[in-house]
């Protein structure tokens, strides 16, 4: 059964590059991008893991550590790990889990069979400190994945935990953001004292209250 928004992430201890880890652990009161690849030495994922290496600033501001996957070996991880860094000139100073016996890969679905009998898929999963699922994406092997929108759902994700809004389409950290359904309109000006605008009843917006 796939893992569902909400969802508590399954706990494991695994073998990784920097050594074993319990994996809740080792989030603690961070937050979590818990990632998987279809194989290691492969070009796609190449770059996938070494630009997660070159946002290693972007993830600390926002207080989240990265973890990546595959049913690839210890030995074969480390020895990738020298190429990522070399080619995309970059420290992978993150764990990546050795799975070879699908364990974890299994815990959290990542063979799709249909897809691949072998490889795990390129998924993506948002943890909170709270251990819980905020966020689940699946790409085509094909596709390398965009760390940027990763990046925005998680500005999206600890703004909205904090403040009664959501975050429009395409929003950006630093931009107007929607004041929540569940807000009444005549509290809006104590909640939101920056100001607002109502386009309709249930379309409010107001300036990003935590900038
Ligand atoms: C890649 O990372 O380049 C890749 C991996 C599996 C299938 C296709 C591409």
């Amino acid at each position: 059964m796939s893992l569902k928004l909400g969802d508590t992430a399954p706990d494991f201890t695994a073998q990784t590059t920097q050594g074993t880890i319990t994996f809740h652990e080792w989030i603690g009161n961070s937050w979590a991008v818990f990632f998987s690849h279809p194989a290691d030495f492969t070009p796609v994922c190449t770059t996938e893991l070494g630009t997660v290496a070159q946002y290693r600033e972007a993830f600390n501001q926002r207080n989240v550590k990265t973890i990546a996957i595959s049913v690839d070996t210890l030995e074969s991880h480390n020895k990738w790990i020298k190429d990522i860094n070399e080619t995309q000139r970059t420290i992978v100073d993150y764990p990546i889990i050795a799975d070879p016996n699908l364990v974890i890969t299994n815990l959290y679905d990542l063979i799709h069979p249909n897809a691949s009998e072998t490889a795990t898929v390129r998924s993506v999963f948002i943890i909170g400190p709270d251990k819980k699922i905020k966020l689940t994406i699946t790409y085509p092997a094909s596709t390398g994945r965009n760390f940027d929108e990763i990046i925005r759902v998680i500005d999206s994700l600890q703004l909205t935990t904090n403040y009664s809004v959501a975050t429009p389409a395409n929003w950006k950290n630093g931009e107007d953001v929607m004041v929540a359904p569940a807000v009444k309109t005549v509290d809006i000006p104590y909640i939101f004292p920056k100001g607002f605008k109502e386009v309709k009843p249930y379309l409010r917006t107001t300036p990003q209250p935590n900038k």
